[in-house]
């Protein structure tokens, strides 16, 4: 496994064997921050809002949204397969419950639970029917379930180079297992018996170069230069294509959060 940028991001499925760990939860951290990456969070509180009984957080990282959702009176537990993850939360929100678990095999029994809810975590699954098989045994029937995730097809950034933007993100695709899970989610769902699919397509606008390396092209290029798919050549002349469109408030970008939700039948 590669260190530092390259592989935040790509290697979230087996944190704990990460070189350095606290680049995931830094990352995450980050994220809390951008208000504009909190929008589809929002929505996948809406959809279980009002929800009694106890549900799950799968994947949850370093624990903010089930924090939030316990704040805002819902009974939640967080499971995330990173013993680094599940540590952290439980630091910072000691009142909360966090277990270390995978999504496809969890410590629940059969139809215990009332509510599931999953973010940017299915595109760093491998089997994805095996958690969704997972989330159809331990939710009582009729219960809701949401799962947000991006469709990394959908991202995009105006360039001079559109062809050195097309390899370096195929790159960052390319480490990610699942990484078209906003749009494919739901046949998965669908599949596994669960009815009422909905998706909302939340676009999340990327108009600067900062912002875009923070969050994508940062890791996405340390993965092309470590691929050896592109020259530093042609990455430099792309790179000051980019940050010149910055300064300049020509910067166009944007990704999007598919977010599904779904009734256990
Ligand atoms: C990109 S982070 C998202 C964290 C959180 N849901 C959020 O939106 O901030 C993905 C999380 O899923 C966890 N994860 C990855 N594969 C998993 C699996 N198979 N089962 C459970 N958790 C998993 C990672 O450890 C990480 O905490």
């Amino acid at each position: 496994m590669g260190t530092g940028k390259a592989e935040v991001a790509s290697h979230f499925r087996a944190v704990d064997s990460a070189a350095a760990p606290e680049g995931f939860i830094e990352y995450l951290k980050d994220a809390e921050t951008e208000p504009r990456a909190m929008v589809p969070r929002a929505m996948t509180y809406e959809a279980i809002s009002g929800v009694t009984g106890r549900g799950v957080d799968v994947g949850s990282g370093t624990g903010l949204a089930v924090a939030q959702l316990v704040a805002g009176g819902q009974q939640a537990v967080g499971i995330d397969n990173s013993s680094v993850m599940v540590s952290e939360s439980r630091a910072r929100f000691p009142h909360c419950q966090y277990l270390q678990a995978a999504a496809a095999e969890t410590p629940f029994q059969d139809g215990e639970l009332s509510w599931y809810r999953a973010e940017r975590v299915y595109l760093h699954l491998d089997d994805v029917p095996a958690a969704v098989r997972e989330a159809r045994r331990v939710l009582k029937p009729g219960s809701p379930v949401v799962i947000a995730d991006p469709d990394l097809y959908s991202t995009v950034f105006g360039s001079g180079y559109p062809d050195v933007t097309a390899k370096v993100l195929d790159s960052f695709r390319s480490q990610i297992p699942n990484p078209a899970a906003g749009t494919t989610t739901a046949g998965y769902l669908a599949e596994a018996g669960f009815t009422d699919i909905a998706v909302t397509a939340v676009v999340i606008p990327v108009m600067d170069y900062a912002m875009a390396a923070r969050f994508t092209l940062d890791q996405a290029l340390a993965m092309a230069r470590e691929s050896g798919s592109l020259g530093e050549d042609q990455i430099q002349l792309w790179l000051d294509d980019l940050t010149r469109r910055s300064r300049s408030g020509c910067f166009v970008g944007s990704g999007t959060m598919f977010v599904t939700t779904a009734k256990r039948a």
